[in-house]
């Protein structure tokens, strides 16, 4: 799809390793700013549509699927490539603000410094998902795996997704070191919030940084 140049909303990314606190967040971010007037749109990756809940229960509810990093790969791109057209677009398009929980840098991180695959394939696969559309904003909710998975084990027993039976310390470790790497390389788009600290400190910084990017014109044409 070529870049269109109407899409006039902000799009603004969550990211961050498991157990950085993005979905709790996320919504009382997007409850704060309801409040103060700005009509966010919430979405979470993946999902988000009808299509996208049924590839999120194929990717992280089977757990007797064996499922290689590519194909998971192609799975998340399939899922985003649904919510970019379904939910994402038409709402930048009406002028929407949109905050997306986990977007193409979280297969960056996860199956590209994480599982090992090519990034430059993931990053041909997400220019075609996406259709270009990258985000004004990226907020970096950066954990180190021992306090996120130590927190996530206390959220809900762990394994319960396919992933979380499958992966160690180690694949969370390059996972976080891949949103770094993502972030250094792109400091105009990104912004790092230490995630270890209290959620209501947390919940503060991510408004500040939202807020702050609606108030700036968006990068159109993307
Ligand atoms: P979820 O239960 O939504 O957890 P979280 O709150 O951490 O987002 O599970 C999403 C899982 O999917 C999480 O382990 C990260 C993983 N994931 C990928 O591996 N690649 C991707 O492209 C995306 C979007 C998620």
């Amino acid at each position: 799809m070529p870049p269109q140049p109407d899409l006039i909303g902000r799009f603004i990314t969550l990211e961050g390793p498991d157990g950085s606190g993005k979905t709790t967040q996320a919504d009382s971010v997007a409850r704060r700013l309801r409040a103060a007037g700005h009509a966010v749109r919430l979405v979470r990756e993946p999902g988000g549509t009808a299509v996208g809940e049924r590839i999120r229960e194929l990717l992280l509810g089977r757990r007797e699927l064996a499922i290689a990093p590519v194909t998971d790969a192609l799975l998340f791109n399939a899922a985003r490539a649904q919510l970019v057209a379904e939910v994402i677009r038409p709402a930048l398009a009406a002028g929407e603000p949109v905050l997306c929980v986990r977007f193409a840098d979280s297969t960056l991180a996860y199956q590209g410094y994480g599982e090992g695959v090519d990034l430059d394939l993931l990053r041909r696969l997400a220019a075609i998902s996406t259709g270009g559309l990258t985000p004004d904003l990226t907020i970096l909710l950066d954990v180190s795996p021992e306090v996120g998975l130590r927190r996530r084990s206390r959220g809900r027993p762990s394994g319960v997704t396919r992933f979380e039976a499958e992966r160690d310390l180690a694949f969370h470790a390059r996972v976080r070191a891949g949103f770094l790497a993502l972030a250094a390389a792109e400091p105009e788009r990104w912004r790092m919030i230490d995630a270890s600290r209290a959620r209501a400190e947390v919940a503060a910084a991510i408004v500040a940084l939202v807020e702050e990017a609606l108030s700036r014109p968006s990068r159109s044409p993307r």
